[in-house]
């Protein structure tokens, strides 16, 4: 989390994004997908018949909780991380029955909410919602004890970073999750192109609004004139990479302006919005004991198209 104050913080935001859209290729980070209105959207994202990665890790946490039990044994403290709405949670807590639920966000407000519905409908579970960015080692509240932790961290958003970022990631989680704890992380699997590639490009357009919803979220961040009209949703397997890209291509020339910026997009000119790697398991598996794991037990769905990892410390 950045330790800036607010202005700074905003400035230097400002400062990264006039840089990355100033790359050839142009890039926007992922993160700018998250405004109000793309957190609406990316849930309709998962609802949506195409989008397969969440409703199979739902159906396998609701089949194997009580093997992910056995495997996480005691459990203390369950800590989930970009927790938002603390659904999938749900689908953990009577398996795993831990004393305490912390759920770390950066949208403070949110995950408070949530986990005050939590509390609700879990009595005597202890609730605790953390505001903070997960890229920055995380600090949890002193009450939270040191034994018995297990980090959750579902939906295959790990996907999202690079490889090296998701190293960094993996050994917070290790030092998070301390002596005796684990991770439990969600990770979508390779899969045949046309699977995948429909599940970025459903036939109702919604991850096309959520990608060009990015730049009405720029525009406000930076005071830039992106029409998002006038850019067309374009999303496609890497197969070199193993990874889903999805970019933002001009349907004419524009030409963009911010306060103290300027570029001019050629028709057809793109702008990198996001990855979404897809890891083969024996690899991720090979990634967790690199980060410091040791034991690691996988879940995969009848189609081999999700895994749930528990890694021991
Ligand atoms: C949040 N993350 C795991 C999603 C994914 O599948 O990479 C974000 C997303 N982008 C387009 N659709 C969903």
């Amino acid at each position: 989390m950045s330790t800036l104050p607010g202005d700074a913080a905003a400035q230097h935001a400002r400062k990264v994004l006039a840089r990355d859209l100033m790359r050839t290729p142009a890039h926007i980070s992922a993160k700018y997908f998250y405004d109000q209105r793309g957190c609406e959207l990316f849930e309709a994202i998962t609802r949506l018949p195409e989008y397969y990665p969440t409703r199979t890790e739902k159906a396998l946490l609701q089949a194997r909780g009580a093997d992910i039990a056995r495997s996480v044994g005691p459990c203390t403290s369950l800590i989930e991380l970009g927790a938002g709405n603390c659904e999938k949670v749900r689908l953990l807590l009577p398996a795993l029955q831990p004393r305490c639920f912390v759920g770390v966000d950066v949208a403070g407000d949110f995950v408070q909410a949530a986990v005050e519905r939590l509390a609700q409908d879990f009595p005597g579970l202890e609730v605790c919602a953390v505001e903070a960015d997960i890229t920055a080692p995380v600090t949890l509240p002193a009450r939270i004890g040191e034994q018995g932790r297990l980090v959750f961290y579902p939906g295959s958003s790990i996907g999202n970073f690079d490889p090296d970022q998701s190293m960094t990631l993996l050994r917070q989680m290790r030092a998070l999750a301390g002596e005796g704890g684990g991770l439990l992380i969600g990770i979508d699997l390779p899969k045949e192109r046309l699977v995948l590639e429909a599940a970025y490009n459903d036939a109702a357009g919604v991850t096309a609004e959520f990608n060009r919803n990015a730049l009405a979220h720029v525009n406000q961040c930076l005071g830039s004139d992106f029409d998002p009209a006038q850019w067309e949703h374009v999303a496609f397997f890497n197969a070199a990479h193993s990874r889903i890209e999805m970019h933002l291509q001009a349907r004419e020339a524009v030409q963009l302006r911010w306060p103290g910026g300027a570029r001019a997009f050629a028709q057809g000119e793109r702008i990198h919005t996001e990855n979404s790697y897809k890891y083969p398991l024996p690899l991720f598996l090979q990634m967790l004991t690199q980060a410091g794991f040791k034991a690691c037990k996988a879940w995969t769905d009848e189609k081999d198209w999700f895994a749930v990892i528990h890694a021991k410390t």
